[in-house]
């Protein structure tokens, strides 16, 4: 049972990282009093600190810790407190050279950076708890504690002894005898049959290509034994003061093995870190893509809201160079995670450290002091979250959802399929950006998520399909939701069998199409379409099967076959897209499926580059990634401003409002 989290007590979330251990007292009474006035209320202290914490097996050094958050509590500033076994000791490694992880090469790493640990070896396992036992018994009743951060970033793997052992023991829980996971991983192919579970192991290097259902299996292994990792931490932390919310921090990307949608049943707060790498336009349709997938973890995991844990105050480190965010896009950036249900604003960092292995990553007090631009900046956006205050638990609406599946993004980066770079979360994206571009509000779900409110279901390359997985699409169509199916979707069972008969099997019937061949696409090539634009990545020989041609391939080895259909359901459409239209396209596509679906953008009358989220508190978030002045049509009061809006609300260039908009 958890009560009093941060947000509820109505100001946002607002700070970051702070390593006090990396810095002698007074720069941390100096920190404080810069924290204050910036207007920061939170800080996650300690996520590194481990042998700061315990600089010998078994002896605490918490004296400092006690003063940090004394300090933090006679300031008013409250605590997310971190575990910090996401970096073991020196002197751990040493010990216990058996909890070093192993590549999938063989290779024993050492110590020197962070995260080398294997989370499978039951020593490290037993310094996480004692650790976290130690810190609990300390702090969980300390007045600045306002939540619990376990570790940082759940995400390696390993493939030692250990983790061997342990794999087998999942497989055996998952399948229960052998026949059913040699039936799953269809090992009659390349004479891989198992006899005995001591044959199995680990997707360490082969000669060619691996088992995809061993590769996918391992992934999820791997999901389920962090989770433990975390789960067995946050219970004895919940266990110390179960007033004190438990959660960790999300690192996105697919090559995360960490199912996060899972995860979000099992923390009291989804927090998830947010670096974009684009740093143009790109960079507002990740955020907001990121900020949507998070808030659909959390509405159908943890409850509402969510939080942005990391984000970077200023440089963004994208490959080969550095890129320094220009005045505002910070503040937009961190407004618009917040319009999507963000409950605040976190840094990664608030103080750049003067060596280590990130002392040119952002901070929020930057090597050149407080004196500079992004600290004024982040002054200024601590004010505007206080006018904000209150508004946490106000929901986004959105009548759109776009299918969002960890497992199916690993099945699809096996290297045997039948083109390279084909990715689940970046079709997922694509179909958002799309929307987004078309000013339409998404939902990004779990399958099995509730659709209630949805009008348009849309799976993009969501490759595999469990029966469980093709009911749910189904019950949505039968009860009159519209659907639009990407290509790659449903072709395979939750182990990654194909589903066979024609692709794609979980869905011919609803979709009224059945695909015979697949023709990858070349990364430099496109192929006309007959409705206008061009298909990309992918082409497929698609014969209808009562679904009508909306475009056809024009050109090629496909000249004049369906390329997008849709086919009548009761009073919806399901429609089946079988390229990956160019942008543009994609756009009218998604617009002109979501508009049959009875779905029109936020807000009509924003220009393109406007970004309106409307949320059922009353707030419309206007974000204005243009150059220019932008004047939207709204009436109510701008809460930034304390403005009357009368019918038109002018958005700076790279500027936000917020509306409270007046009920007509
Ligand atoms: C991650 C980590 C941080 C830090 C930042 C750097 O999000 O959690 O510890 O490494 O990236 O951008």
């Amino acid at each position: 049972m958890t009560t009093k989290a941060p947000w509820d007590d109505g100001p946002l979330c607002y700070g970051g990282d702070w390593n006090p251990e990396q810095w002698p007292p007074e720069v941390w009474r100096e920190d404080v009093a810069l924290m204050r006035a910036a207007g920061v209320n939170l800080v996650t202290v300690g996520v590194f600190a481990w042998s700061r914490l315990e600089p010998e097996p078994g002896r605490h050094t918490l004296d400092w810790l006690d003063d940090v958050l004394d300090l933090l509590h006679a300031n008013g500033i409250r605590a997310a407190l971190a575990t910090p076994t996401a970096s073991p000791p020196p002197w751990f490694s040493l010990r216990h050279p058996d909890a070093l992880p192993v590549t999938a090469d063989g290779v024993r790493l050492t110590h020197g950076s962070r995260d080398t640990y294997c989370a499978a070896a039951p020593a490290y396992r037993d310094a996480a708890r004692s650790i976290a036992e130690v810190l609990a018994a300390r702090y969980a009743h300390h007045p600045a504690l306002a939540l619990w951060h376990v570790h940082n970033e759940y995400g390696t793997t390993c493939h030692c002894p250990h983790t061997e052992a342990a794999f087998r023991r999942w497989l055996a829980t998952r399948y229960g005898d052998l026949d059913a996971l040699n039936d799953a991983w269809v090992t009659s192919f390349w004479s891989q049959h198992y006899s005995d579970w001591a044959q199995v192991g680990t997707p360490r290097a082969t000669q060619y290509l691996a088992n995809p259902g061993q590769l996918l299996d391992f992934r999820r292994f791997w999901s389920d034994t962090l989770l433990s990792a975390y789960t067995e931490q946050r219970d004895l932390l919940r266990a110390a003061n179960p007033a004190v919310p438990v959660t960790t921090n999300y690192v996105l990307g697919d090559w995360v093995p960490v199912d996060h949608a899972r995860w979000a049943r099992e923390v009291d707060l989804v927090a998830v870190d947010h670096y974009p790498s684009a740093t143009g336009a790109g960079a507002e349709e990740q955020t907001a893509f990121a900020a949507d997938l998070a808030r659909g973890w959390a509405r159908h995991g943890s409850g509402w809201p969510w939080l942005l844990m990391e984000s970077a105050p200023n440089q963004i480190h994208t490959a080969g160079r550095m890129h320094t965010k220009e005045p505002g896009r910070m503040t937009r950036h961190s407004l618009a995670h917040v319009a999507r249900g963000s409950a605040g604003v976190m840094f990664f960092q608030w103080r750049a450290p003067a060596g280590g292995a990130e002392r040119f990553h952002s901070a929020v007090v930057s090597h050149a002091g407080a004196d500079s631009r992004v600290f004024r900046e982040a002054t200024d956006l601590g004010a505007a979250l206080a006018r904000l205050a209150g508004t946490a638990p106000g929901r986004v609406e959105a009548a759109v959802a776009i299918a969002y599946d960890a497992a199916s993004g690993w099945a699809l980066r096996h290297p045997g399929m039948p083109r390279d770079g084909l990715d689940h979360p970046g079709e997922a994206a694509a179909a958002h950006r799309a929307l987004w571009h078309a000013g339409v509000t998404a939902d990004v779900v779990p399958p099995g998520a509730p659709l209630d409110g949805c009008r348009l279901l849309v799976l993009p390359a969501l490759y595999l399909a469990s029966d469980a997985t093709v009911d749910w699409v189904r019950r949505h169509v039968h009860a009159g939701g519209h659907l639009l199916v990407t290509w790659l979707s449903g072709v395979a069972d939750e182990h990654g069998r194909v589903r066979l008969g024609g692709y794609p099997g979980a869905y011919r019937d609803l979709l009224g199409v059945r695909v015979e061949e697949f023709h990858p696409l070349a990364d430099d090539e496109h192929v006309p379409l007959s409705g206008g634009g061009t298909g990309r990545i992918w082409s497929e020989t698609v014969h209808p099967a009562g679904a009508e041609t909306v475009s056809a391939y024009a050109g090629g080895v496909l000249d004049g076959r369906p390329a997008i259909t849709r086919h009548r359901v009761g009073d919806a459409y399901a429609w089946y897209v079988s390229t990956r239209p160019d942008d543009d396209t994609y756009r009218h596509l998604l617009t002109e499926a979501a508009g049959l679906a009875g779905v029109t953008p936020t807000c009509p009358g924003a220009a393109p580059g406007v970004e309106a989220v409307r949320r059922d508190d009353g707030l419309l978030y206007l974000l204005n990634h243009t150059d220019e002045p932008q004047r939207v049509p709204a009436a109510g009061c701008e809460v930034l401003t304390g403005a009357t809006v009368d019918g038109v609300v002018t958005v700076a260039p790279g500027g936000v409002a917020v509306v409270r908009e007046e009920v007509p």
